[in-house]
């Protein structure tokens, strides 16, 4: 079976007084459709520049890179679009939740940009509340809430339209344990319904919900043990 996800020397730079900065160097990457990958590194490593490239948050890198049979490095902007939408959910390491809609039209806004009628988005956002536990927050703003109830919020939203593949900067990074465990829990059980995640994390316990971990040091992803 094809890879869901396979790099092939995907690197990335950008100018610098006089010269480049790299920030990804020569990765060569396979994922296939089911895993639940980790990436671990230092501040600095590269992490977030390799899920935007993955989440096709970012289309400035050279190599290649094929998405589901989709050859990403070709594509252009509209299609990355399209794709991106039809098989991405993104939760940022900084939640990205909108301030002024409430909990509920947060949660709606992935489907407003697909075909979906009125009626079953609601039941769409009516299940996700339910399931993540935050029903009776649905009419609140963000800064209304926890931090941990925005990262609650932020993974929902990213699951809502059933992505083929998650990718988590960080997801539990500004939570209290308890919390923590609940989303790693989440994770693994989205996971388990199919779901293909990558996620980043600075905790070995988190790292250990996922099937194996990658490790990248100045850019360079390093050999797996
Ligand atoms: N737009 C940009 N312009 C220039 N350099 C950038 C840009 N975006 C990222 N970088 C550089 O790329 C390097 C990797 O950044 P990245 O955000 O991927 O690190 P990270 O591993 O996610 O770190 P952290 O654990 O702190 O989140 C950093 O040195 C950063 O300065
Ligand atoms: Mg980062």
């Amino acid at each position: 079976m094809e890879p869901l996800i396979k790099l092939h020397g995907v690197e990335r730079s950008y100018p610098l007084a006089g010269g480049r900065s790299w920030v990804l160097r020569n990765i060569d990457l396979v994922i296939d459709e089911g895993e639940f990958v980790s990436v671990m590194g230092p501040s600095g490593s590269g992490k977030t520049s390799l899920l935007n490239v993955l989440g096709l948050l970012d289309a400035g890198f050279q190599g290649e890179y094929h998405l589901a049979g989709q050859a990403v490095h070709l594509l252009n902007g509209k299609q990355r679009q399209l794709l991106q939408r039809d098989a991405i959910g993104f939760i940022f390491q900084h939640y990205h939740l909108l301030d002024d809609l409430t909990v509920a039209e947060n949660l709606d806004l992935p489907l407003s940009y697909r075909n979906i009628k009125s009626g079953e988005r609601k039941a769409l956002v009516g299940d996700i509340l339910d399931r993540f536990q935050i029903v009776g927050k649905k009419d609140l703003f963000p800064r209304q809430l926890s931090g941990g109830q925005q990262q609650l919020v932020a993974v929902a939203r990213a699951v809502i339209t059933r992505p083929k593949l998650l990718l988590a900067d960080e997801p539990t990074g500004a939570l209290h344990s308890s919390h923590g465990t609940m989303i790693m829990e989440l994770l693994a059980e989205l996971n388990r319904e199919g779901a293909t995640i990558v996620q980043v994390t600075h905790s070995l316990a988190n790292a250990g919900y996922g099937s194996r971990t990658l490790q990248l040091r100045d850019g360079w992803l390093q050999a797996s043990p």
